[in-house]
């Protein structure tokens, strides 16, 4: 097939685009870069430096031989991204190109409106794109768990069938998502639902769970071919944060008392559910969910196992509850399907011992990079911001930072 990987710069796009490369398809990145903009105002990194996309292009076709074609460009640009669609002729398009972290999208009003400016406007393009240029692709998109929340019954994927005043239909299923970045995902559901149903085009949107890991086995091949991992307040998640903290001797931080459950998933399983899904594509006009997450966890049972792990290696590791920066429910009933991808044939990598030590080896060999002191939550869901970025951006408008996320929501509006 002919794939674009849009994001292909990111934590899961560069990854994906190596994997279904080695697999024979012709795979094209696309990203504007906007992350390592991010990454810059907020004066965070991920734990290893990341080359740029054209080195990793590069050394991707020495290793294997194989190409990648990159391509800049924003999504939020209409022209550009219909000129992509029209000049690679995509069979599928894998979309990861979204401002990813609820936290950012909490964090002070311009990042809020940024990050709805930015996904939804970026998933709309695209649609109009292809109704244009490529109306039979498979779209492929990536949304979370999140969007759902955690309604007090079982969650389906997708869809629900509901009896009301003696009547049935089958209905997407409520949504209750907890932050504003959750909330752009299911607008992006709701646009790429309607185009499915009124032109024609194929879909599946993965609702995604929460991704742990460093490592797969195209990243193996060379140092340079790693991918972004973070383990800060905003871009890093759960588990990679733990980890890190317990390689970097300081207490892992537990929001609250811990016990919100999550459905989570190892990075190669991204990968395979990804490839699943382009193998086995939907009928035309067919929009389709799949909960894509392989084992739910508590954040303190995630917490407990990383002590104990470190511990077996020597790591003196403690925990610290803090108050829950986010408002969210923190016990609550949690059973989530996620029975399509099984039966298209994934074989989970479950959360081992052995892949925690492997990801705690990993982070050691990095230890000395390690700032514990952008780990901390300084973005509270329901006060001001005390990260500096967004006290900067609050003095009247004359922080550079302001300017820059201001300037691109901006242009992203315009388009
Ligand atoms: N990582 C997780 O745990 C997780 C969980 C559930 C869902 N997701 C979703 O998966 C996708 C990928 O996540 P990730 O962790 O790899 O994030 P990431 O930030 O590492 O990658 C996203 C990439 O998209 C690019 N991008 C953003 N806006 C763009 C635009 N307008 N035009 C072109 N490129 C743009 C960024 O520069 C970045 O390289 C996101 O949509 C995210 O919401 C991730």
């Amino acid at each position: 097939m002919r794939i674009l990987i849009l994001g292909g710069d990111g934590y899961l796009g560069w990854p994906t685009a190596m994997y279904l490369s080695r697999r024979g398809h012709e795979v094209g990145v696309v990203d504007n870069f906007a992350k390592r903009r991010w990454e810059k105002e907020l004066n965070i990194m991920p734990l290893v430096p990341i080359p740029p996309l054209e080195e990793r292009v590069r050394i991707w076709q020495q290793v294997t031989g194989l190409p990648i074609h990159a391509v800049t460009a924003d999504l939020c640009d209409y022209p550009q991204t219909k000129e992509i669609l029209r000049d690679f002729r995509p069979d599928a398009i894998v979309h990861y190109g979204e401002q990813p972290s609820a936290p950012f999208s909490m964090m002070d009003q311009h990042r809020s409106v940024f990050t709805q400016t930015n996904n939804i406007t970026g998933t709309l393009n695209l649609l109009w794109a292809m109704r244009e240029h490529a109306p039979r692709c498979h779209l492929v998109k990536l949304g979370t768990m999140g969007e759902y929340g955690t309604p007090n019954i079982d969650i389906e994927e997708g869809f629900i069938e509901i009896e009301h005043n003696g009547r049935r239909d089958v209905l997407p299923f409520p949504k209750q998502p907890g932050s504003f970045y959750h909330l752009s995902k299911v607008h992006d559901s709701h646009n790429i639902l309607f185009a499915c149903r009124v032109w024609n085009l194929r879909s599946t949107d993965l609702n995604q769970g929460v991704v742990y890991g460093i490592e797969t086995d195209e990243t193996a091949l060379h140092p340079e071919l790693v991918t972004s991992f973070h383990y800060d307040e905003v871009f890093g998640t759960a588990l990679n944060r733990f980890c890190v903290q317990a390689v970097a001797g300081v207490p892992l931080t537990v929001y609250g008392q811990g016990r919100q459950k999550r459905g989570f998933l190892n990075i190669r399983d991204t990968l395979r559910c990804v490839e699943l899904a382009l193998l086995n594509p939907p009928g035309i006009g067919e929009y389709r969910v799949f909960n894509q997450f392989t084992e739910i966890f508590s954040v303190l049972e995630l917490a407990e196992l990383v002590k104990r792990q470190g511990e077996k290696l020597g790591l003196s590791v403690k925990l610290q509850h803090l108050k829950n920066p986010r408002v969210e429910a923190e016990t609550h009933y949690y059973n989530a399907r996620h029975q399509k991808l099984l039966e298209l044939g994934l074989e989970p990598h479950r959360l081992s011992d052995v892949l925690i030590d492997s990801m705690l080896a990993r982070i050691q060999e990095n230890a000395q990079r390690i700032r514990p002191e952008i780990i901390l939550p300084r973005v509270q869901w329901d006060h001001a911001s005390s990260h500096p970025s967004s006290q900067a951006a609050a003095r009247e408008g004359k922080g550079k930072q302001r300017r820059s996320v201001l300037e691109e929501s901006v242009k992203a509006a315009k388009i």
